[in-house]
């Protein structure tokens, strides 16, 4: 395991044989959608589907991912990937993966690198048009509303690009900001600090359904509706936020599918045999209203 790096597991007990030595540095734990990514990332990277999966969890922490990613090039894997809890801080150890000659896939998030060609490929959401989708329910849904933006994690792709995006279409609705790091907990704590700053607000954009459920808490504990008083816009759609859509307590959310496990491996294995690949694969996202039925929830995979 790795030392006060994150947590390691290792996927296989033989000596790797003609599997595919795949290291993965999950970036963490942090909500609902990492665990479904997780989930279908491990069942995909296999041992019966040919591959030999040494994988990390770092905790959210930058300092966890790059010491992992060192560990990957020290054990000469076949194939590093990674999802970078930030964008920026990797261009040391991006060279020094470069110089190891190590193809990376970068999964999920984007890096923003002085290293040129850091990655072979990229496969994950269009964050900013996660945004924009959902601008585009509010412009015309409720283009009154008084917009707290509860963020994820400060300097990540996902947070910038959705920022952006939504920003683009009703940046001019927006009272107040403030991250939650894409948790339950710490968006519950935003949004408490908010109710205070901005009573006149009567929505709430949170980039991810966690930090929207914890705003709920907040919410209810502070006695208004929420769905009702206080509208909540949210991207992910895992079963507890399309399950809050149904409750109406969501507003409308925007799919972030995690399920691309399958994607991945395959892309994976094209880049140890040296074939071409696309440099991006785009992973297609849906959204939902409260049209949404508990049997539509009932049926989610995640
Ligand atoms: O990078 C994807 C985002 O990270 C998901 O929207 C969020 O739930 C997760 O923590």
């Amino acid at each position: 395991a790795a030392c006060g790096g994150g947590s390691t597991d290792t996927g296989s007990s033989d000596d790797g044989g003609d599997l595919i030595r795949v290291g993965f540095s999950q970036l963490g734990a942090e909500s609902g959608w990492r665990t479904a990514n997780t989930e279908s990332v491990k069942a995909s990277l296999s041992e019966e589907n040919g591959f030999d999966l040494t994988f990390v969890d770092a905790q959210q922490k930058q300092e966890n991912q790059i010491k992992a990613l060192r560990d990957f090039i020290a054990q000469d894997v076949d194939v590093i990937a990674f999802s970078p809890v930030i964008e920026t801080g990797w261009d040391e150890v991006l060279q020094e993966i470069k110089d190891s000659g190590i193809p990376v896939v970068l999964v999920d998030r984007t890096v923003d690198t002085t290293v040129e060609d850091p990655f072979v490929t990229w496969i994950g959401a269009d964050f900013k048009q996660e945004g924009t989708t959902a601008g585009e329910w509010v412009a015309e849904n409720a283009p009154d509303a008084k917009i707290f933006e509860l963020q994820g994690t400060l300097g990540s792709g996902a947070q910038v690009d959705r920022e952006e995006g939504f920003g683009e279409v009703v940046g001019d609705q927006i009272i107040g900001k403030a991250s939650g790091n894409f948790t339950r907990a710490e968006g519950k704590t935003a949004v408490e600090a908010a109710l205070q700053a901005y009573p006149e607000m009567t929505m709430i954009f949170t980039h991810n359904d966690d930090m929207g459920l914890g705003a709920i808490e907040a919410i209810e504990a502070a006695g208004k509706v929420p769905g009702e008083d206080i509208q909540i816009v949210s991207i992910d759609g895992v079963r507890d936020g399309l399950q809050a859509l149904v409750d109406k307590k969501f507003n409308y959310v925007v799919e972030c599918n995690p399920v691309f496990g399958d994607q991945l491996a395959e892309l994976i294995t094209q880049v140890a045999d040296g074939a071409d690949v696309p440099k991006e694969t785009i992973v297609i996202d849906a959204a939902f209203d409260q049209t949404i039925t508990q049997a539509d929830v009932d049926a989610r995979l995640y």
